[in-house]
């Protein structure tokens, strides 16, 4: 089994190419339907976000728009939870039904912050779709409504998710080798 490392800290593969584009085309067949007729504004999360975005919209068979936000909230291996800015955001959101586009949801701060930023910008409908969930971490009342893959709250890199800024651009999840 190959093994990789990002600076002192050892990840194992979790998850396969072909599953994760597996997991893509069911989750276009979900959002398709329920959002050709509600003229979106996608809202892709930067930077975690950018390989399953290009992957999901790809597969979107009608016209959205799309913009790109940044939301910083995570140092290191666990989610800070603090929000500190958004950017990007410059299209008007008011009246828009918006689908956000997340890497993932972990403790779900983020995700509420975003939506309840979107409620106050008078968007119409939100809702989220999310590459993976960690369902076992969420500490809020958010439930994503389209999800990719569930998983256990173990610390991930590859299709677009990071340590440190590293290891984006792994292909398939890589999951971290616990030192205990
Ligand atoms: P939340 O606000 O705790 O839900 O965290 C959201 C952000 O934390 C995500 O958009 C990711 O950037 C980051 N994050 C959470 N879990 C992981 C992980 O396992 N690997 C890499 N980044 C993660």
């Amino acid at each position: 089994m190959e093994i990789r490392k990002i600076d002192q800290l050892s990840f194992e593969p979790f998850i396969r190419e072909e599953e994760i584009q597996l997991a893509i085309e069911r989750l276009a067949k979900e959002i398709a339907p329920a959002w050709k007729d509600k003229n979106p504004l996608v809202l892709v999360v930067l930077q975690g976000a950018f390989v399953f975005a290009a992957d999901l919209l790809r597969q979107i068979p009608f016209s959205v728009d799309i913009e790109f936000i940044r939301v910083k909230s995570y140092e290191g291996t666990e989610s800070s939870g603090e929000v500190r800015s958004v950017m990007g955001l410059e299209l008007p959101i008011i009246g828009r039904n918006v689908l956000i586009v997340e890497d993932i949801v972990d403790t779900g701060k983020t995700a509420v912050y975003l939506r309840d930023l979107l409620i106050e910008m008078g968007a119409n409908h939100i809702s989220m779709a999310t590459f993976l969930y960690k369902p076992a971490a969420n500490q809020t009342d958010f439930e994503p409504e389209f999800v990719g893959l569930k998983i256990d709250p173990t610390f991930v890199v590859g299709y677009g998710l990071d340590y440190e800024g590293k290891g984006r651009h792994w292909p398939g999840l890589w999951r971290l080798i616990s030192e205990k």
